[in-house]
């Protein structure tokens, strides 16, 4: 599949486990991409979100297992609950039919353009940083 957006060196913390988690956001960003003008309907919309959740479940606890001893590793948690809030929270919606579920693809794709930008640019890779990892 052609890649709308691609992982960067730049994004490296420095552990390639978490490096290859991370390009696997970038894979399911570019798949979301994808569906957006295929208009898929509300069952292939909860099964990406719900492999998100997936991700990031198995994502953040990697993370937090080396970034415990971090002292803003409060900080760090809070924002991957609130990723987690997010995903949870759309899908309600949508299974609730509160949400179009054309919108709700378009809010997640912001969601996670900004994941990219604000918590893996500057926390993780700041952070990662700060362990001398
Ligand atoms: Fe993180």
């Amino acid at each position: 599949m052609s890649e709308i957006i691609r992982w960067s060196p730049t994004l490296g913390v420095g552990v390639e486990k978490i490096d290859e988690q991370h390009r696997e956001l970038f894979a399911t960003i570019n798949r979301l991409i994808k569906i957006i003008p295929e208009k898929k309907g509300k069952a292939d919309v909860l099964k990406l979100l719900n492999e998100l959740l997936a991700y990031a479940t198995n994502h953040f606890s990697s993370e937090q297992e080396y970034l415990g001893e971090h002292p803003d590793f409060v900080e760090h948690l809070y924002q991957h609950l609130e990723f987690e809030k997010k995903i949870i929270t759309l899908k309600e919606k949508i299974i609730l039919g509160q949400e179009d579920i054309a919108l709700a693809c378009h809010k997640v794709l912001i969601f996670l353009l900004s994941w990219l930008q604000n918590h893996i640019l500057h926390h993780d890779v700041r952070d990662f940083a700060a362990l001398g990892k």
